[in-house]
């Protein structure tokens, strides 16, 4: 990857950041991290500099803010080799009340953030895409990246749109980016130091259950179960978040090795390549399946009923992970083994 060590990260203390930064400091990487933490906890840095004996350069600051991220970009661009981008509202019920709070963040956060990567000369780029933008509903899983999409709320729109946006940069700038779909990160680093800690209460599965069975939430809702799989309920592919996490240096690697240094100027310059990957693994579980889960491994009982559907929902959502195999050469090593073991080590925190 040339003379630049260093890896910018948006939202590098949220849940997929924090973990995706020990990756690439363990890696040998200079990690700086943007973060407005509005829904992370500055405690990540202090666990991040635990896990891997470094500290990161954090700066505080909101992505809106177009100035303090140019002066961040002032300090580092030279040694930024790339951006990997988390920073996103993500909750379809609350994008469907408020619209342009979800315009307001994530697409102005995305054109900021690239007005000064584009100003600065740094011009590689992961986006933190979503599984969700596929039309689960007309086609046959598992998705391809080729499918056909669909949005039926803000938030997905919000993805589509910085999707279409970075490919866009691709064609007419000399700009390399890879959008990466993933479905549900779960699960924490081996040293529990760092764990999915939303500020509110969390609407995503995994952390509900794992607080309900933690006592701290009554009972699960389980959002329907009369869909049309074997038990009922909906089937998803659940992803160990360090399986996440290391699909994103993979994807690094791959924008490396298209870098191309002129070294009589101050030009930083990769092929151009716009890539869509969806990140994926072989465990896929239905709702009542992960409660069984979690049941066996803590050893308590999880209270539940079932409610009416959630918006948004579909029956199953898989996807085909052909292309990041051949691409990025990764496939998810974490086993439901490891997965166990994780949720007893949390649950007995
Ligand atoms: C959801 C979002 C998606 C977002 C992703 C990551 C919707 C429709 N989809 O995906 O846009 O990118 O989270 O943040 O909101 N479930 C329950 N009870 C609960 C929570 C979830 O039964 O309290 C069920 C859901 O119906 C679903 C499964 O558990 O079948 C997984 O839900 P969740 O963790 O929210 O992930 P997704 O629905 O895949």
């Amino acid at each position: 990857m040339g003379q630049r060590k260093k890896i910018l990260i948006t939202w590098g203390l949220g849940y997929i950041g924090s973990h995706t930064a020990t990756v690439f400091i363990e890696a040998g990487y200079d990690v700086i991290i943007v973060d407005n933490l509005s829904n992370s906890h500055e405690s990540s840095l202090e666990a991040i500099k635990k896990i891997t004996w470094k500290t990161p350069k954090f700066y505080e600051l909101d992505l809106r803010n177009y100035w303090d991220l140019d002066t961040v970009f002032e300090k580092h661009a030279k040694d930024i080799a790339l951006v990997i981008h988390f920073a996103a509202k993500k909750a379809v019920w609350e994008s469907c009340q408020d619209p342009f709070l979800y315009y307001d963040h994530n697409i102005f956060w995305t054109m900021n953030l690239l007005k000064v990567m584009n100003k600065h000369w740094v011009n590689q780029i992961i986006f933190s895409s979503s599984a969700t933008v596929y039309d689960a509903e007309n086609l046959l899983p598992p998705f391809s990246e080729t499918d056909k999409t669909k949005t039926t709320n803000p938030y997905w729109t919000t993805k589509l749109v910085i999707e279409n946006l970075l490919r866009d940069m691709v064609m007419h700038k000399w700009f390399s980016a890879i959008a990466l779909r993933y479905f549900n990160p779960i699960w924490a680093h081996s040293s529990h130091l760092l764990w999915e800690n939303p500020k509110w209460v969390p609407t995503n599965l995994l952390p509900f259950l794992l607080k309900v069975a933690k006592w701290e939430i009554e009972k699960l809702s389980i959002f329907w179960n009369d869909y049309d799989t074997e038990d009922g309920t909906c089937i998803r592919d659940y992803i160990h978040v360090m399986d996440v996490a290391d699909a994103h240096f993979s994807a690094a690697k791959y924008l490396f090795d298209r870098i191309e240094i002129n070294e009589t100027s101050e030009a930083y310059k990769a092929d151009p390549t716009f890539e869509i990957c969806n990140i994926w693994t072989w465990y896929w579980k239905s709702v009542l399946e992960m409660v069984d889960i979690v049941k066996t491994v803590t050893d308590k009982e999880i209270p539940y009923e079932i409610v009416e559907r959630r918006a948004g929902d579909v029956a199953v959502s898989l996807a085909n992970p052909i292309k990041a195999k051949q691409l990025l050469d990764r496939e998810s090593k974490r086993t439901v083994v490891q997965w166990v073991e994780d949720a007893r080590l949390y649950i007995n925190k």
